[in-house]
């Protein structure tokens, strides 16, 4: 069992490079599934999500090699369609599998997707997409079985009752590029994420229109191609680095990004926060951040893209608790996203719970204290708490962080952070 011993308290300063975005990598890793010829991706990020994922296509039959640090060539020869019930249940983005296996061998038996524990989280829009397409599904024991005679195109919307479907939309774009005729999607989901799984299907010689709008319009063909690929910049690690900046960066340089980039991609929190301006500032394609000596306070719905992303959710709350004043932080997407309150309170946070939102009465001063990740995002944001506290904090379930922020506490430790990595 691993915990994470941090002293807050100091200012930080230094250089951050941003990693491979691993909610592009995942499902772009399972598309590799469809193509017989071999897929090179570059900037894969290292993270327990991301060897998951590539061992689950190990064991369906890819050819999986590692190039580099952060560089894989993935051939899919033969490929059996029955995921191995362990680990893809754990992985959230195992679903994705549903596609890519269902466009390559009309058939998949996947497990009920795992993933943070974030609330309900159902695969209902997914299958109804499938059904359209002519999928037969029935489930079993945990795990769904899917078949098609063939797969036929099929218009359809990917919008569910808190917005679409992030992988939903990936699962039905993946189904449609070697289906016959055309699918159109719409309000298809349109995080950066998809537009990344978009572009790289498009190298392997599909035919998308509409990429980075809500409706898109896939024509079937009959083969796809490899391909080289560099993943995107992860925009949720770059704007966990950037709230820490606002916490407690004498000056936190966010690199690895391009602006134009980042700009787009992070919108949701850019004009989410006032007067971010007055503590970021570019200097090409470095994002300079500094220590939010006077920000008001805010009110914060999550929204799909381009609205705020519920990914930095637990973290906005960190910088909530240091803005003097009560903020409003209610996330439309996830409303039961809010576990990690109690650990917050621990530290001394001062928050209110409604349902599906909180009131964040700051500011108040932190003390460090002991706690518990119980998911990604939010074991981020307690290193957040943890470096802004005064003491000495000890976070348990730090392997929930390993899922998806690479080389985390190197970075942290890099920008002057202390901050120490116990086995018990
Ligand atoms: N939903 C349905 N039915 C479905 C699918 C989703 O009602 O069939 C609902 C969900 O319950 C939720 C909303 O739709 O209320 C959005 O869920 P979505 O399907 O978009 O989430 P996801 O695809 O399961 C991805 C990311 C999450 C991120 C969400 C929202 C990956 C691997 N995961 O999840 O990332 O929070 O989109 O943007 O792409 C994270 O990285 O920490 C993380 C949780």
């Amino acid at each position: 069992m691993q915990y994470t011993k941090i002293v807050g308290g100091n200012g930080l300063e230094g250089e951050v490079p941003i990693s491979g975005s691993k909610n592009a990598c995942l499902p772009i890793i399972a598309a590799t599934l469809l193509t017989h010829e071999t897929c090179i991706l570059h900037n894969v990020p290292d993270l327990t999500d991301t060897s998951h994922m590539l061992e689950i296509i190990r064991y369906l039959g890819s050819k999986v090699q590692r190039l580099e640090k952060n560089s894989w060539s993935i051939t899919a020869q033969q490929v059996n369609y029955q995921a191995p019930r362990e680990s893809a249940g754990r992985l959230r983005a195992s679903v994705c599998l549903m596609g890519a296996l269902l466009g390559r061998k009309k058939q998949a038996i996947v497990p009920i997707p795992g993933g943070c524990n974030l609330g309900a989280r159902p695969i209902d829009l997914h299958l109804r997409a499938f059904e359209t397409m002519g999928v037969t599904i029935k489930m079993q024991e945990e795990q769904v079985y899917l078949s098609a005679k063939n797969l036929r195109g099929t218009t359809l919307s990917m919008e569910g009752p808190r917005g679409s479907t992030v992988t939903g939309t990936a699962n039905l774009i993946m189904a449609a590029v070697l289906a016959e005729g055309i699918t159109t999607i719409q309000q298809a989901s349109k995080e950066p994420e998809i537009g990344d799984l978009c572009h790289f299907l498009v190298q392997m010689g599909t035919k998308i229109h509409g990429i980075g709008t809500e409706t898109l319009t896939i024509e079937g063909v009959d083969t796809l191609y490899g391909t080289e690929f560099t993943i995107q910049p992860d925009r949720m690690e770059a704007g966990t680095f950037i709230i820490l900046g606002l916490l407690c960066g004498n000056s936190i340089a966010v690199t690895g990004t391009q602006r134009i980039f980042l700009q787009s991609a992070l919108c949701g929190l850019f004009d989410a926060i006032p007067h971010m301006g007055e503590y970021c500032h570019w200097e090409n394609d470095t994002l300079h951040v500094s220590h939010a000596e006077k920000m008001p306070p805010f009110s914060i719905q999550t929204r799909p893209y381009p609205g705020f992303p519920t990914d930095l959710q637990p973290q906005i709350t960190v910088l909530a608790s240091q803005i003097v004043g009560t903020s409003y932080i209610c996330d439309t997407i996830f409303p039961e996203r809010f576990a990690h309150v109690t650990e917050f309170k621990k530290f001394g946070m001062h928050i209110e719970q409604r349902t599906g939102a909180i009131y964040v009465h700051g500011r108040t001063k932190l003390q460090g204290t002991s706690v518990q990740a119980m998911d990604l995002r939010a074991g981020g944001a307690l290193y957040l708490a943890g470096l802004t506290a005064h003491g000495e904090t000890t976070i348990r379930g730090v392997e929930y962080v390993d899922r998806g922020y690479e080389h985390f506490e190197t970075k942290l430790r890099a920008l002057g952070a202390t901050i120490e990595r116990m086995e018990a």
